[in-house]
């Protein structure tokens, strides 16, 4: 029965792909999938529950890993039930972790610098000036869990102004473990008696919104670096569940920051913006046209590849296309792997040594930093290669009525 769902979700999926003209390479293998899933999932056998944790096969590794069944609303209401939970900074991860923490039922506050930017949004967002949305300070006072979730260089700017006000008992919550891990730069030091720990969600404020509304959740990161109560964990795992996550993976401050910053500058957003250029350049100085350069460089990637990997894995990907291609891949992803594995270690180093934590510091503390972000993405969107992306978008048949 699973398997022929899977079959029949995998056919419905490959025949949408195929629909798709730059998608024509992916080839429609339901019978080998099916075949797949008749066998029992990878990590079923090895799993051990106790309650809502689960430790997982991760390729070989046991982690791990809390779910949110083990936090049922009526759970989280009971247990929050004394505490005032102060979201500091109204960005995206206040947005929607401070949205989802209310629509969950705890008694949360939000602290903006008035009139800025974010108390405007908050405001809009249905947060009153008086009963639950405050001056950064006024709620730091009233709050005895305090969300941390100012922008990283505020937080360095702005911890003398919010440190009075992190007294003994109360638990100083953060969403990513740079200003602690950085503290030689940031000056933030966990507090006495405080219970210092972490949520980081492995996405923007506006997913963890919008999954948490669909009744999914975004999977987060959690750590505890300070336990002074001894319930340190426990309230970080049932912090992770009320802001709206699925899944809750373990890690330390150090690790979830290294990780993070490598992830952004790396693949995720650097890397990812340097191989397309590269890649694109090189076929327009041989002579082919924009819009080819763009389909074989963008459009074909994050519309039929990329989603296939997420979905299946890359074996899965390679798998179902042309085995022209498969030839190629193979046999060029070692260069690729050789090229870019220095540059990688570079840039490990750079976040561990703690340049990268200096040059987004003194860089976005600039009064003008805001100006200076948009002249430098201004010099991305005015480029040939995302003009032509602009037209080629238009151009899909969702956009071209
Ligand atoms: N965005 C993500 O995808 C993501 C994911 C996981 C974790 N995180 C982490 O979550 C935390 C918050 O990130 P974010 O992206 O939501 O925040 P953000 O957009 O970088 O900034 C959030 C808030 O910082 C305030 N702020 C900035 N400078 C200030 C200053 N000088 N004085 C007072 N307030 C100031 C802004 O208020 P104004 O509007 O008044 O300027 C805004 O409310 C960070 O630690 C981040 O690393 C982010």
């Amino acid at each position: 029965m699973a398997s022929r769902a899977a079959a029949r979700s995998f056919a419905r999926s490959a025949a949408s792909a195929a629909r798709a003209p730059i998608a024509s390479r992916v080839l429609a293998a339901a019978p080998r999938f099916a075949a797949r899933a008749a066998a029992p999932a990878v990590f079923s056998s090895s799993i051990q529950q106790s309650r809502g944790i689960k430790t997982l096969n991760f390729g070989g590794s046991q982690e791990k890993v809390y779910e949110r069944s083990d936090w049922p609303k009526e759970k989280l209401l009971d247990y929050f039930k004394n505490d005032t939970i102060a979201v500091l900074g109204y960005g995206p991860q206040g947005h929607g972790q401070g949205l989802n923490l209310r629509d969950n039922g705890l008694n949360v506050i939000v602290g903006v610098r008035k009139d800025g930017r974010s108390w405007k949004k908050a405001v809009a967002e249905g947060w009153v000036p008086g009963k639950n949305l405050f001056s950064i300070e006024e709620a730091a006072d009233k709050g005895n869990i305090v969300f941390n979730l100012l922008s990283d260089a505020a937080q360095r700017d702005l911890w003398p102004t919010i440190k009075p006000y992190i007294t003994p008992g109360k638990t100083l919550y953060f969403s990513h473990g740079f200003a602690i891990t950085y503290k030689d730069q940031t000056h933030v030091e966990a507090p006495q008696g405080v219970d210092v720990v972490l949520c980081a969600p492995k996405g923007s404020g506006a997913t963890l919104r919008t999954l948490f509304l669909e009744g999914k959740g975004l999977n987060s990161s959690i750590a505890v670096f300070q336990d002074v109560s001894g319930k340190a964990h426990e309230r970080v795992v049932g912090l992770g569940v009320a802001i709206g996550s699925g899944y809750l993976y373990e890690t330390t401050f150090e690790k979830e920051v290294y990780s993070d910053l490598v992830g952004e500058r790396g693949i995720l957003m650097g890397a990812i913006n340097g191989l397309f250029r590269a890649q694109y350049d090189v076929l327009r100085a041989q002579g082919h046209s924009p819009s080819e350069a763009f389909n074989e460089t963008v459009e074909e990637a994050t519309q039929s590849l990329i989603p296939l990997i997420g979905a299946k894995g890359m074996d899965w990907m390679y798998a179902n296309c042309s085995v022209t291609a498969q030839r190629g891949a193979l046999d060029w992803h070692q260069k690729f792997y050789d090229a870019s594995l220095p540059v990688f270690k570079d840039l490990y180093e750079s976040v561990k040594n703690g340049s990268e934590t200096k040059r987004a510091l003194d860089k976005n503390s600039q009064p003008d930093y805001r100006e200076s972000l948009e002249l430098e993405l201004e010099e991305i969107r005015g480029s040939e290669i995302w003009r032509a992306g602009e037209t080629v978008r238009s151009l899909r048949p969702e956009n071209n009525k």
